[in-house]
This record gives structure tokens, C-alpha cells and sequence, in this order.
């Protein structure tokens, strides 16, 4: 029987995943923030499962994992993954990890929007598939959220503490306001 036509695909996520766990699981060791640690712990579990899930569906078509022709989607992995090992700041890694897997939404196309795109899929691989691109979309905004934070661009703990007491300060003032003008 010949090789279906989704097979290098199934071979290319199965080998990329595996490096994504390996990458996120070295940033999560490393770094001191406790927040973001336990979000790259997280999406490294799935990259984990998504490579040992279709690895074992390839096994069910009777292929095995062929790492030589898989595309390469970590271009310089052994680089990145003693960078991410290293004591550079998470806002380094940041730029270091985004400049290979930009998945915000606007900045780029969805990466996954062809996977489904082969209409001889069998129905197994198909619903693999499905699960598989819609926890990565939702893996790339935890992400996205967490390299905004730790970049600085979602809004810190204080700037939210200085925004509270001004709206306090002119409700207060308001209803001064208020009082002046039954009295009147
Ligand atoms: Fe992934």
C-alpha cells in the first residue's frame, strides 16, 4: 500500500514537537519566574503528547518516524536550546523563542490554516489533526500572554493599583461635586 499523502506532515510534527518540549521544558528549569515556568511547563506537556500521538499514528499507517526528512522548523535548535538553558533574562528568550514561532494573532498568517487541507485524511488522522491545531492556537495565545507580560506590555500589578485609586479619587470628587450642588 503506498505512503498516504499527509505522511511527511504527520513525520514533521511529530520530530518539530518533540523539540518544542525539549525547548520549553530547558526555559522552564531555568528561569525564576513561577508564573511563566508553569505556563512553558504546560505547553511542553502537549508538545510532548502531540509527538508521541502521532508518532504512534504513524505506527498505526506502518511508518516510523524518519527525523532526516522531516522539515526543520527549529533552525538553529542546538543554539536555542543552551541559550534557553542559559541566564539571559526571559525577555531575551523571548526574542530568542518568538523569532521561530511567531503565533500572534495579526503579526503573521495562522501557521495551521493548510493542515487540514488534505482531503484524503482518514478520519483517525483527521480527528488527531483537529485536536492537535487547536490546542497549538490555543497553546500560542498562553504564550502570547506570557511574553506580553514578561516584556512589559500587558499592564503591571501597580500601574493597575495607580489606576484604581485615581478612579477612587475622582469618584470621591464627584460626589463632593454632588453634595455641593443639593446643598445649592
Ligand atoms: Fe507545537
Amino acid at each position: 500500500m503506498d505512503a498516504p499523502t499527509y505522511l511527511p506532515l504527520l513525520n514533521s510534527i511529530a520530530v518539530n514537537e518533540a523539540k518544542g518540549q525539549c525547548l520549553l521544558n530547558a526555559w522552564a528549569d531555568s528561569t525564576r519566574d513561577t508564573q511563566l515556568a508553569a505556563v512553558l511547563r504546560f505547553v511542553a506537556i502537549r508538545e510532548g503528547e502531540h509527538a508521541m500521538a502521532f508518532e504512534k499514528r504513524m505506527c498505526e499507517l506502518g511508518h516510523a518516524v524518519n527525523q532526516q526528512s522531516a522539515y526543520q522548523f527549529f533552525k538553529n535548535f542546538d543554539e536555542q536550546l543552551a541559550f534557553l538553558r542559559s541566564n539571559a533574562s526571559d525577555a531575551e528568550k523571548v526574542t530568542c523563542f518568538r523569532g521561530d514561532a511567531p503565533r500572534a494573532e495579526g503579526e503573521q498568517k495562522d501557521p495551521f490554516r493548510n493542515f487540514l487541507a488534505d482531503t484524503t485524511m482518514d478520519p483517525l488522522t483527521g480527528s488527531l489533526m483537529g485536536r492537535y491545531v487547536c490546542e497549538e492556537r490555543d497553546s500560542g495565545r498562553r504564550l502570547k500572554a506570557e511574553y506580553d507580560r514578561v516584556c512589559g506590555a500587558a499592564p503591571r500589578a501597580a500601574e493597575i493599583d495607580e489606576l484604581r485609586a485615581c478612579v477612587e479619587a475622582l469618584q470621591a470628587e464627584v460626589s463632593k461635586l454632588k453634595s455641593l450642588r443639593s446643598v445649592a
